[in-house]
C-alpha cells in the first residue's frame, strides 16, 4: 500500500501534507488552496495562539491512519455487508445502497492502486474511507454509518483482518513443516549426538531431531486454528457500546462476512481485545520455537560443530574477517522473537485495568498486532526457504557422537539385561568411561578384557550394544529414535501435511 500518494487534480490538499509536523514543515506558510477543509489552513492558528500547535500535536498523537490503513479492505468489506443489511431491513433505500456500493468500489480501487489520499486530519482508516465515499457519492455516503459506531466497526475490521492473516500464517507453518519432513526423510539413519545440558547424551538420528520441530510447529498451528474460532465472531451491531435502536439483522451480516457467530454482549464486543492477545500469544510461542531452531542452526553451522552448512544465500560475510560466514538469518530470527513477546506483553498491559466499554487505549492494539503478524510470517518464510538448502555433514555428526561416550547408557542397559542392578551397572560403566577417557578412545574401542575388568558379565556381543547403530536401533517404539520409527513418522507427516497448493 502506498502511504503518501495523493489523488491528483482534486480540490484537496496533497494527502501527505498534514502528516508533516507543522513546526517543521517549510511549506506550512503557503496560502491554502481554495476548497480545503479548515484544518488545512492552520497558518493563523499557530502564529496567533499558543494552544494551536498543541492541537496539531494532538492530531498527530491521536491519529491512527498512519498504520490502520492495513484494515482498509476489511473496512470496505464490513461496510458493504452493513449497508446491504440496512437496505434489507428497510433503513437504507436501494438507491442509497447502490450508490454506496458504487462508491466503495471506487475507493477500493484507489486504495489498491495506491492512489488514495490519506488524510491525517481524518484520524483513522474508517473516517478516511467514509469521507472519500461521501465526496464521491454525496448524501448516501453520509447514511452508511447509520446504526454503527467506529467502536464496533474497528473491532469487526480487526477480526476480519486477523482471520485472513491467521489463514496465511497457517499456510507458512505447513510449508516449513513440509521442508523439515523432507529433510528428515533423507536422514532417518544419520547418526548424531543427542544433547542434554549441551553435552553429549545419547546417539539419535538427525531426522528424529528435525521432526521434533515439526511437532512443535503442529501445536503452534493448532493454537492458531483454535484462536481463529474465537476471532471469527461478529461484533458489528454493538454500535458504540449498548447496541442500536435500528431493526438490524446481525445474523445476516455474520453470514455475509463469514463469521461463525454473533457476539452476545455489545459491551464485551466493542471493548475486549483478547482475540488479539491470543494471536500474539500463539505467535510468541511459535517464535520461541523458531528461536530454538535458530540457535541450533547457529551452533551446527559453527566450525566447532561443523554439522551443517547453511546455504550461501542465507549467510553474510564480514567486512573485516574474510573467513567469516555469518548465520544472519537465524540470528535475526532469534532476536526478533523478543519483538513478538514484547507485543504480547504490551497488549496484555494495554487491556489491563481498562473499564468497560471502549477506550482509546485500544487503538494501540494495531501496531503490536501488525508487527507480530509480519515478524512471524517473515520468519516462517525465511526458514521454509532455508531448510531445503541445508548441507549435512554426516561424518562430522557421527564423529561427534563417537567422541562423547554416547553409548554409555547402552552398556548399562546391556548389563541390566544380564542381571546387574541398574545402579550397579551405572557405577561400573562410569568407571569404564573414565578408563576410555584416559586412553582417549570410545567405549566400543576398549578391548573386551578391559570392559570385563569393570563388569564380568560382559560377553562378545557387547560390541553391537555399544555401536551407534545398535544404540539407535534399540529405541524402537513410538516416539523413539530408531530409524524404522523415524521413517514411520516421516510417512505419518507426509500423509498429514497436504502438498503445496
Ligand atoms: N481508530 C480507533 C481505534 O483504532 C477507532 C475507534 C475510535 N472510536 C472512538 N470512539 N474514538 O480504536
Amino acid at each position: 500500500m502506498n502511504d503518501h500518494n495523493s489523488r491528483s487534480g482534486g480540490a484537496r490538499a496533497p494527502g501527505g501534507r498534514l502528516e508533516r509536523r507543522a513546526d517543521t514543515d517549510p511549506s506550512a506558510d503557503a496560502p491554502s488552496a481554495p476548497g480545503i477543509s479548515p484544518l488545512h489552513g492552520r497558518r493563523e492558528a499557530w502564529s496567533g495562539r499558543f494552544s494551536e500547535p498543541v492541537a496539531d500535536f494532538v492530531l498527530h498523537y491521536t491519529a491512527s491512519v498512519g498504520f490502520d490503513r492495513r484494515l482498509a479492505q476489511a473496512d470496505i468489506d464490513g461496510s458493504l455487508a452493513h449497508a446491504a443489511m440496512l437496505a434489507q431491513v428497510g433503513v437504507l433505500s436501494t438507491q442509497d445502497l447502490q450508490a454506496i456500493e458504487r462508491g466503495l468500489a471506487v475507493v477500493r480501487g484507489e486504495i489498491e492502486r495506491g492512489e488514495f489520499a490519506w488524510r491525517v486530519d481524518l484520524e483513522d482508516v474508517h473516517l478516511n474511507i467514509e469521507a472519500r465515499l461521501t465526496e464521491l457519492v454525496g448524501a448516501p455516503g453520509k447514511r452508511l454509518h447509520t446504526g454503527r459506531s467506529r467502536n464496533d466497526q474497528v473491532a469487526t475490521d480487526l477480526r476480519l483482518y486477523l482471520r485472513g492473516q491467521i489463514d496465511l500464517t497457517l499456510g507458512q507453518v505447513q510449508r516449513l513443516q513440509r521442508a523439515l519432513v523432507e529433510l528428515a526423510s533423507e536422514h532417518t539413519g544419520t547418526i548424531m549426538p543427542g544433547l542434554t545440558h549441551l553435552q553429549v547424551a545419547q546417539p539419535i538420528v538427525f531426522g528424529h531431531h528435525l521432526l521434533a520441530y515439526v511437532e512443535m510447529l503442529e501445536r503452534d498451528a493448532e493454537r492458531l486454528r483454535q484462536t481463529r474460532g474465537r476471532v471469527n465472531q461478529l461484533p458489528l451491531g454493538a454500535a458504540a457500546l449498548a447496541g442500536t435502536s435500528y431493526p438490524i439483522d446481525r445474523e445476516a451480516v455474520a453470514r455475509s462476512l463469514g463469521f461463525e457467530a454473533v457476539s452476545r454482549n455489545s459491551m464485551d464486543a466493542v471493548s475486549d481485545r483478547d482475540f488479539v492477545i491470543e494471536f500474539c500469544a500463539a505467535a510468541a510461542i511459535a517464535m520461541v520455537h523458531l528461536s530454538r531452531l535458530s540457535e541450533e542452526l547457529i551452533l551446527w553451522a559453527s566450525p566447532q560443530f561443523g554439522f551443517i552448512d547453511l546455504p550461501d544465500r542465507f549467510t553474510t560475510g564480514s567486512s573485516i574477517m574474510p573467513q567469516k560466514r555469518n548465520p544472519d538469518v537465524p540470528e535475526l530470527a532469534r532476536g526478533k522473537t523478543g519483538r513478538v513477546v514484547g507485543s504480547l506483553v504490551g497488549l496484555l498491559m494495554m487491556v489491563k485495568g481498562q473499564p468497560l466499554a471502549y477506550n482509546k487505549d485500544n487503538q494501540e492494539d494495531k501496531e503490536a498486532l501488525f508487527d507480530a503478524v509480519d515478524t512471524l510470517r517473515d520468519t516462517l518464510h525465511a526458514f521454509a526457504e532455508l531448510v531445503p538448502g541445508i548441507v549435512v555433514h554426516r561424518e562430522a555428526m557421527r564423529q561427534a557422537a563417537r567422541r562423547g561416550f554416547a553409548t554409555a547408557t547402552d552398556l548399562a542397559d546391556y548389563l541390566v539385561r544380564r542381571g546387574v542392578a541398574f545402579r550397579d551397572a551405572h557405577e561400573a560403566v562410569g568407571r569404564a568411561v573414565r578408563r576410555a577417557a584416559a586412553l582417549a578412545c570410545d567405549l566400543g574401542e576398549l578391548p573386551i578384557e578391559e570392559l570385563r575388568a569393570f563388569a564380568p558379565q560382559v560377553e562378545a556381543d557387547v560390541l553391537s550394544a555399544l555401536s551407534l547403530e545398535g544404540s539407535v536401533a534399540a529405541r524402537d517404539h513410538l516416539g523413539g529414535t530408531a530409524p524404522a520409527q523415524v521413517a514411520r513418522q516421516v510417512a505419518f507427516w507426509r500423509a498429514r501435511l497436504p502438498g503445496p497448493a
